[in-house]
């Protein structure tokens, strides 16, 4: 398929969503396949440049040490046993952080901190997606089909979601998705404060092992408590903030967007933004 269907494909599969304000898309110069292009894209121009300590054979780690943590699980007395090795140790390349994200999402299985969301969940919902990844999506907690599923964001705001990372130009398979919760609170609920802080060493250690260069928190839920912030996503968005060594962006998340097609412009704003970081100009 020539560039230019593929991007008329696009097109025509964002406006059909409902997506209105289309970008005038500038595309690479076609001297690769798409994939290949924006991925090596995705590892350049303008990404943060990561200080990786260098682990004792002389090859880099991307990981963070667990002090660099932004926030405090790997200081908490309470961290499980699992998590805490997990996050002092080092994974060199994507087979090292799959099998750690794996020892972890074992950990999530058995956890039973919330009573009231272990006893009302039927699985947990760990995360999905690219372990080397370099960017990260980060949302509220499992809805009714993630928790039926086991994979997050796959009902009706996973496949906006969808639309807007094949929009971009991006495949879900080269993101790491996850959510500051893991199991589903019921009835869709919003997560209490004690039930984000028990699911917080989960997250951090996905964070740690994948190391993403770059965060997107998709609602005032995820960027708060990953980022620890008061404020409001309307007042967080527009701007990168800092978490570890990734670059955080935050914006409404889907679900919203279902509810007031209005903000769909202001993701597709803060995509745009977002992408230019990664060299791409979707217009
Ligand atoms: N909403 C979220 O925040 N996460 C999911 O996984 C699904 C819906």
């Amino acid at each position: 398929m020539t560039d230019s269907r593929a991007l008329r494909q696009y097109m025509n599969l964002m406006t059909s969503s409902g997506i209105s304000h289309l970008p005038t898309v500038t595309l690479p110069k076609p001297v690769a396949a798409p994939g290949k292009v924006l991925a090596s894209r995705l590892k350049g121009a303008n990404a943060p440049t990561r200080r990786a300590p260098v682990n004792k054979t002389g090859s880099q780690s991307r990981l963070m040490s667990p002090d660099r943590l932004a926030p405090n699980s790997a200081q908490r007395p309470d961290v499980m046993e699992t998590t805490q090795s997990l996050l002092e140790q080092t994974f060199g390349n994507a087979e090292q952080k799959a099998e750690g994200l794996s020892r972890l999402a074992d950990s999530v299985a058995a956890c039973k901190r919330c009573t009231e969301l272990a006893d009302t969940r039927r699985q947990t919902v760990f995360g999905v997606g690219n372990a080397d990844a370099d960017i990260m999506f980060v949302g509220e907690a499992p809805g009714a089909d993630e928790d039926r599923q086991g994979e997050p964001f796959v009902g009706a705001a996973g496949q906006l979601m969808d639309k807007i990372i094949t929009a971009c130009g991006l495949k879900r398979e080269e993101i790491y998705i996850c959510n500051i919760l893991r199991c589903r609170p019921p009835g869709n609920r919003n997560p209490h404060p004690q039930e984000a802080a028990n699911c917080r060493e989960f997250l951090d250690g996905q964070i740690s092992i994948v190391a993403p260069k770059h965060i997107i928190c998709w609602g005032t839920v995820a960027a708060q408590n990953l980022l620890g912030e008061t404020r409001p996503v309307g007042r967080l968005r527009g701007q990168f903030l800092q978490h570890g060594d990734a670059k955080v962006m935050c914006t409404y998340h889907p679900s919203y967007l279902l509810r007031n097609a209005s903000a769909k412009k202001l993701v597709w704003e803060d995509m745009k933004f977002f992408m230019k970081d990664l060299g791409v100009d979707l217009g």
